[in-house]
C-alpha cells in the first residue's frame, strides 16, 4: 500500500482481502480489454465469457467439496447470498406448508443474517429464536441449539462459521449432522452456513458438514474483487428455496416466467463477469497453494499475535473471546480500559501504519454479549479488530504488536 509516512500494513482482511494475487487484476483487465462480452450469446467472445463463468464455478465447487458446478450460484457479496438463502427458504416454507416459518440463528451472527431475519419477523413472516454462544469462548453448544428445533415448523438454522469479531469457529459438522437427523429431506430444517470469515482460511466441506446453503463473499478469503460472492446449493435444496429475484437469464427466453434449472434459477440479470474473471484467479491461487497451507501460516501468525496481546493484559488490554488457536481463525479484537477503539485505530494508522477496524463490526449482538456494546462502561464502543491474510508475515505481526504496545502506553508503563 502506498502513502506517505510509515510502511502501511493491512490488517483488515475480514472486511476485504488485500493484496490480491496479481493474476486477479490481470484477468479482470484482460477481460475488460480483450473479451468484453456478457457471457450470453453464440459468438466467440460470448462463449469465452460463458467459459469464464463455468471455470470459476468449477473451481469454487472443488474448493468446497462439491462435484456440481451448476450448484454454485453467483451473488454480489455474502449479504446477497444470505438474503437469498434466508428469504428464499422462508418463502418456500410458507408456500409449501401454509404456516409461518420458525428459524434459529445465534447471537454470533453478522447483520447480514440478523437484519434479513428481523425484517421478515417484523412483517410477521418469520418467528426467530436466537441462541446465545458461551460468552467467554464465543462458541455455541450444538446440543443447546438443536434442542430449539421444532420438527415441521423450523424452516432453517443459520449460523456464522467463524466470528468476524472473535474469530471463534462453530462446530458446523455437529450442528449439520443434528439438523440432518431432524426429519426427512422434505421437512427437516435447512442448514445455512455463513462462511464469510472461514472459506479460504480453513478447510470447509459443504457435504461433510451437511450444509444445505453455503454463503460466502468472493472478495475476502477467496481473494477476488469486491462485488463478488456465491451461494452453494445442496442437492435437492432448490426444491425448498424460492427465488427472491427474477428476470433475464439468456435461456428459455420464450417463457415469461423464470426458469427452474440451476444455476439460472437464482441468477437473474447480467453477471459481474469482470469480477468473476478475477475471482476465478483468486480461487485458483487457493487451490494451488492449498487452504491447509494458508491455515498453517495464519495460525502461526495468530498464535504470535494472541501471545503478544495477552502479555499486555496487566496494562489494560483485553482480547475478546478466549477460544484457543485451533478453534479460531485469524480475527482478533481487543479493547483498552482507557482508550477508545476509534482513538487507538487512528493512532495505529497515523503513527505506525497499522490498518485496523474499530467499532461494532456489524455484529451488535456479539459486542453486547462481550460487554463491548455502546451501552457498556468502556470508553467508546466496540473494539479494535486485526484480521490476518495469506500475504501478511511474522514481521507484520511483530510490527503490529509493537505498535499496539506503544499506542496503549504499555512500554511507558513497563519503563515507569
Ligand atoms: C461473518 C460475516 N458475514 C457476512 C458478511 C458480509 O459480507 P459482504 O460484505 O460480502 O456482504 C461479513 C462481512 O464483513 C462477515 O464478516
Amino acid at each position: 500500500m502506498s502513502s506517505q509516512g510509515p510502511l502501511r500494513r493491512y490488517f483488515d482482511n475480514a472486511a476485504t482481502s488485500f493484496p490480491k494475487p496479481p493474476a486477479v487484476a490481470a484477468a479482470m483487465l484482460r477481460y475488460m480489454n480483450e473479451v468484453g462480452a456478457a457471457g450470453r450469446g453464440a459468438y466467440a467472445e460470448a462463449r469465452q465469457g460463458a467459459a469464464v463463468l463455468q471455470r470459476c464455478r468449477e473451481r469454487i465447487a472443488r474448493l468446497v467439496g462439491s462435484d456440481s458446478p451448476e450448484r454454485v450460484v453467483f451473488t454480489h457479496n455474502a449479504t446477497d447470498a444470505l438474503n437469498l438463502a434466508i428469504k428464499g427458504s422462508a418463502r418456500a416454507f410458507a408456500q409449501r406448508t401454509g404456516k409461518r416459518p420458525h428459524a434459529i440463528v445465534t447471537n454470533m451472527e453478522h447483520n447480514s443474517v440478523l437484519r434479513p431475519c428481523n425484517e421478515l419477523a417484523r412483517d410477521g413472516l418469520l418467528e426467530l429464536s436466537i441462541i446465545n454462544a458461551n460468552p467467554s469462548t464465543g462458541v455455541v453448544d450444538p446440543d443447546d441449539l438443536l434442542s430449539h428445533v421444532r420438527p415441521g415448523c423450523t424452516a432453517f438454522v443459520a449460523i456464522n462459521h467463524a466470528s468476524n469479531v472473535t474469530g471463534s469457529l462453530q462446530n458446523i459438522a455437529a450442528i449439520g449432522a443434528g439438523v440432518r437427523a431432524r426429519g426427512n429431506d422434505a421437512d427437516r430444517p435447512l442448514f445455512i452456513v455463513d462462511a464469510s470469515q472461514s472459506l479460504g482460511h480453513i478447510r470447509v466441506n459443504a457435504r461433510e458438514a451437511h450444509i444445505d446453503l453455503l454463503a460466502f463473499p468472493g472478495h475476502k478469503g477467496l481473494l477476488g474483487p469486491t462485488g463478488t460472492g456465491a451461494l452453494v446449493i445442496g442437492r435437492g435444496v432448490e426444491n425448498r428455496l424460492a427465488t427472491v429475484r427474477e428476470g433475464g437469464t439468456g435461456s428459455v427466453s420464450e417463457q415469461d416466467t423464470h426458469p427452474a434449472m440451476l444455476p439460472e434459477k437464482y441468477e437473474a440479470g447480467s453477471h459481474n463477469i469482470v469480477g468473476i474473471a478475477g475471482l476465478s484467479e483468486g480461487v485458483a491461487y487457493l487451490l494451488e497453494r492449498g487452504v491447509d497451507d494458508i491455515r498453517a501460516h495464519e495460525a502461526a501468525l495468530l498464535a504470535h499475535l494472541l501471545e503478544a496481546l495477552h502479555a499486555m493484559r496487566a496494562d489494560g488490554v483485553r482480547v475478546l473471546g478466549d477460544a484457543p488457536v485451533a478453534q479460531r481463525v485469524g480475527v482478533v479484537s481487543f479493547t483498552h480500559r482507557e482508550y477508545s477503539p476509534a482513538e487507538l485505530a487512528a493512532i495505529l494508522e497515523s503513527e505506525f501504519g497499522i490498518l485496523t477496524r474499530a467499532g461494532l463490526h456489524c455484529a451488535p449482538l456479539v459486542h453486547r454479549a462481550l460487554g463491548t456494546s455502546p451501552d457498556c462502561a468502556l470508553p467508546g464502543q466496540g473494539a479494535v479488530r486485526l484480521s490476518l491474510g495469506p500475504f501478511l508475515n511474522a514481521d507484520d505481526v511483530r510490527a503490529a504488536a509493537a505498535a499496539i504496545e506503544s499506542a496503549c502506553g504499555v512500554s511507558d508503563a513497563a519503563g515507569a
